[in-house]
């Protein structure tokens, strides 16, 4: 698929499932790795950011064994049975894959460079360094940028005051605390997602996380898991959003992840005047779980900012598509973060929502969305970012001519089959 094209739709209506959540995805494998012995894990997303991991761990000498695309065994190594890959490790377009192996690495008895595609080669690696190198890890960066060159060594434990609310840079500290002398805290600014810290848990490592500040013990073993990935709410924010924008819609999504540092959106919504119910409340693999149900709603706007920004920061491409069907101004403040993302979130769809007619302004750390206003049809593009290309199509179903989206292969990063499930839902959505 290298264009997607979308016409306006019809009312949206179905039950569906949203493939497995990516975070905890990656995580399975990373953390399965490092086990004693073999861990169990359904619901996997075979997107091209997990199946980056998944090489990965695998030339680290993992045995992965895969019965269909989604039900894996991964046969840890144990937290000292990795070994030297023959080559650079490929992450390819992920953050995730890229800085939370630099934290396992920094621990290792070898040497190991970690490289990617371009896009992944201009995000900001600093944030993971510096602090990895206050833990004594050896580290090569150019420019503070992969590619990034880890000696493994001995490293010390160390109290870390992050200076942004990030999964990934807490979660490179913790797996590095794994092998340090001593134990690890790290401080965040936010609530950031803790998906880390609930599978360490669950694996009988010592870490305790009463609030905002993570305490974590060296390891001398983990247990293996036994996981059962929820769908991943981050996925099921496009069809969720579809359905509140498109009149008459009434869409369920089932089995959806409802971790409280991911659900920002549906507050949001919420707060938008959207009608959302979450039904059947569970857990599964240590995560709650519910079914997801909206309806088509007229929304007003809202000022997002604070916590909310961290406990949302995916859904920010797609929020600012219901923000240009609201009526009054939405603001989005303490967004800096969405500069470094796949692409920088604020300028590019700013730009692309504005080609299609929407009333859009950046700001340094956020945006301003007038509403409601008709989007027309046209010709954008994702710039390479899977997020940017999946809202760009739920503003499609909404416009009043057809949109078509450019370089949308990468919309499999993070969401194989998107177009189907839309489809299935009654969307006409088509990729060529
Ligand atoms: C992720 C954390 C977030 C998020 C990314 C996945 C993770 O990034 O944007 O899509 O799995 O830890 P940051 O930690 O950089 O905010």
């Amino acid at each position: 698929m290298s264009q997607l094209t979308v016409q306006p739709a019809g009312p949206l209506h179905g039950h569906i499932r949203v493939p497995g959540d990516k975070s905890i995805s990656h995580r399975a494998l990373l953390l399965g790795a490092l086990a004693d012995g073999a861990s169990r894990v359904s619901g996997f997303l075979p997107s091209g950011d997990c199946l980056a991991t998944l090489a990965c761990i695998r030339a680290l000498g993992v045995h992965v064994e895969t019965h269909d695309a989604t039900t894996l065994m991964v046969h840890g190594r144990g937290l000292r049975g990795l070994q030297a890959p023959a080559a650079p490790l490929n992450c390819v377009r992920s953050g995730t894959t890229m800085r939370l192996l630099a934290g396992i690495l920094a621990g290792q008895s070898f040497e190991c460079a970690l490289t990617g595609e371009p896009q992944l080669l201009r995000r900001p690696m600093r944030r993971i360094t510096d602090p990895l190198r206050r833990m004594g890890a050896a580290i090569e960066a150019t420019d503070g940028h992969a590619p990034l060159t880890i000696r493994g060594r001995q490293l010390r434990g160390y109290d870390h005051a992050l200076p942004v609310a990030s999964a990934q840079v807490k979660s490179a500290l913790l797996l590095a605390g794994l092998y340090a002398d001593g134990p690890t805290i790290v401080r965040q600014p936010g609530p950031a997602r803790d998906h880390t810290e609930r599978m360490l848990a669950a694996m009988g490592a010592a870490i305790q996380a009463p609030g905002l500040d993570v305490t974590l013990a060296p390891s001398s073993s983990l247990s293996p898991l036994e996981l059962p990935i929820p769908g991943d709410i981050s996925s099921a924010s496009f069809p969720l959003v579809a359905a509140v924008l498109v009149s008459g819609s009434a869409v369920a999504v089932e089995g959806v992840g409802v971790n409280p540092t991911r659900t920002g959106l549906l507050e949001v919504l919420r707060a938008m005047g959207a009608e959302i119910a979450l039904e059947g409340e569970r857990e599964q693999g240590g995560e709650p779980v519910a079914d997801v149900t909206v309806r088509a709603s007229s929304l007003v706007g809202v000022e997002i900012g604070g916590d909310t920004v961290v406990r949302m920061i995916d859904e920010f491409p797609v929020l600012a598509i219901a923000a240009t069907q609201a009526r009054g101004t939405t603001l989005v403040r303490d967004a800096a973060e969405l500069r470094v993302k796949e692409t920088d979130r604020i300028a590019t769809a700013a730009a692309e929502l504005r080609a299609l007619g929407a009333r859009i302004e950046p700001l340094p750390d956020g945006f301003v969305v007038e509403g409601p206003t008709p989007l027309h049809g046209g010709v954008v593009e994702s710039h390479g970012d899977h997020r940017l290309a999946m809202a760009l199509a739920v503003a499609g179903l909404i416009a009043q001519g057809e949109v078509t989206i450019e370089n949308a292969e990468c919309v499999a990063d993070s969401f194989p089959g998107f177009v189907g499930l839309m489809r299935s839902l009654g969307a006409k959505i088509h990729s060529t």
